[in-house]
C-alpha cells in the first residue's frame, strides 16, 4: 500500500529517504528558486503538544516556498475544549489546508489521523512513539557534516524508553549498512524492546552502556536527549533520572576530535552551556537543516506524484490495541488496523505487539 502521509520515515526506502536529502541540499543552495513553490497551498499545523521548532520550522519552511499557514498551537482553543473528536477535527482541517502537520501526546495520532485527512498527514511527534521529520533534520546533518550515513558508531543517550527520536533514528539508520549503536541509558529508561527487534532484524551491532563516560571515548556521533518529563506516571519518578547523564568538558575531552554532538532540543540541563562553541557540537545547526528537510518534505508530498511513501500492508482486524498510551484507548470509533511481523501481529498505530 502506498500513500502520501508521513508517519514513519523508516518505512521508506533508502531512495526516498535519500530523494528527500538531495532536495533539501538542492534548496539549501538556491533557496530563491523555491520563493513560490508552494504560491496557493495551505499548510495546517496542528499541534495538540507544546512545540517550539518542528511548529515554527515547518510555518516557515511553508512561508518560505511561498504558501500559507492556519492551526492552532494550543487545542483549547480549537473545538478539540469542546470535545470534538480527531476524526471530526481531521476531516474539517482536510478541507481547508493541503497538507497538515501534527503534534499530539498519544501514540498513534498521526496514523489515526491519516485515516481521514484527505490530504497528507505529517507525523510530526505523536507521544512518546516516534518524530520522523526530527529523524529527517538528524539524517540531513549526518549526510552534510559526516558525508555518510552508513558505517556510523551512534551513540544514543538519555531517555531511550520515551524519546520518540531515538526511536525514528534508530529505525532509519538501521535500514543503512554497517551502522552500529551504544545505547546509553538507565536501566529504567532504556530503549523499547520493539526498537531491539528491529536493530537485530537488520543485523545491526549494538551495545548497552550506563555510562556516558565510557561510551564516549570511540563515537562518530553522540546523540544527547532530554528526560521525558511529561511522560513520566510521576514527579519522583522523574527526579530519580533526571540529570543521571550530563555532557560536560570533562567528558567531552574523551570524545574523538572527529565525533558530533547532536541533540534534538530542547535541552534541560544534559549538556553544560560551555560545549555550545566547541566545533563539534552541531545541535543549532542540526535544527536550521530541519527547516530545509521540512520544505523538501512538503514539495515532495505536495508536487511529485512519484514521490509515495510506502506503509505496511495493514488490514482491519478483531485484534484490540491494548497499549494505553495508543490513540485507539480514546477514539472508540477507529477501526482495529494491525500488520504482522516477524510472526506476531502488531497494532497499526502505535507498533506495540497485540496478539
Ligand atoms: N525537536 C523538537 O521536536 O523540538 P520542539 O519540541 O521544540 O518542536
Amino acid at each position: 500500500m502506498f500513500d502520501k502521509n508521513l508517519i514513519d520515515l523508516s518505512v521508506m526506502s533508502t531512495e526516498q529517504i535519500d530523494k528527500i536529502i538531495r532536495k533539501a541540499k538542492k534548496i539549501m543552495q538556491s533557496p530563491a528558486d523555491y520563493r513560490h513553490a508552494c504560491d496557493g497551498k495551505i499548510l495546517a499545523t496542528l499541534f495538540y503538544e507544546p512545540s517550539t521548532r518542528t511548529q515554527m520550522s515547518f510555518q516557515t519552511a511553508m512561508l518560505k516556498l511561498g504558501g500559507r499557514t492556519i492551526g492552532f498551537d494550543n487545542p483549547m482553543n480549537s473545538s478539540v475544549s469542546k470535545g470534538e473528536s480527531l476524526k471530526d477535527t481531521i476531516t474539517i482541517v482536510g478541507e481547508y489546508a493541503d497538507i497538515i502537520a501534527i503534534r499530539h501526546p498519544v501514540e498513534g495520532t498521526a496514523a489515526a489521523a491519516s485515516l481521514y485527512a484527505g490530504v497528507p498527514v505529517i507525523n510530526c511527534g505523536d507521544g512518546g512513539h516516534l518524530h520522523p521529520t526530527q529523524t529527517l533534520a538528524d539524517i540531513i546533518t549526518l549526510s552534510c557534516e559526516k558525508g555518510r550515513l552508513d558505517n556510523l558508531r551512534v551513540g544514543v543517550c538519555g531517555d531511550l524508553l520515551n524519546g520518540r527520536t531515538v526511536h525514528s533514528l534508530i529505525k532509519t539508520l538501521a535500514k543503512y549498512p554497517n551502522n552500529s549503536f551504544v545505547l546509553i541509558s538507565t536501566k529504567e529508561l532504556s530503549v523499547p524492546l520493539y526498537v531491539i527487534d528491529i536493530l537485530e532484524k537488520n543485523g545491526c551491532k549494538y551495545e548497552i552502556s550506563h555510562s556516558l563516560a565510557d561510551a564516549i571515548t570511540d563515537l562518530d556521533v553522540l546523540y544527547m536527549t532530554r528526560i521525558q518529563r511529561e511522560r513520566f506516571a510521576s514527579e519522583e519518578d522523574y527526579q530519580a533520572q533526571k540529570n543521571v547523564f550530563v555532557l560536560d568538558k570533562e567528558k567531552l575531552d574523551k570524545a574523538r576530535e572527529d565525533m558530533i554532538i547532536l541533540h534534538p532540543l530542547p535541552r534541560v540541563n544534559e549538556i553544560t552551556v560551555d560545549i555550545d562553541d566547541d566545533p563539534r557540537a552541531l545541535y543549532f545547526k542540526q535544527a536550521q537543516y530541519g527547516m530545509y528537510g521540512r520544505m523538501a518534505l512538503i514539495l515532495l508530498l505536495l508536487q511529485d506524484d512519484e514521490f509515495f511513501v510506502e506503509n505496511r500492508p495493514f488490514v482491519v482486524s478483531n485484534h484490540h490495541c491494548n497499549n494505553p498510551k495508543c490513540i485507539t484507548q480514546q477514539e472508540p470509533y477507529l477501526p482495529n488496523l494491525s500488520y504482522e511481523k516477524l510472526g506476531m501481529v502488531m497494532c497499526g498505530y502505535c507498533d506495540k505487539r497485540i496478539d
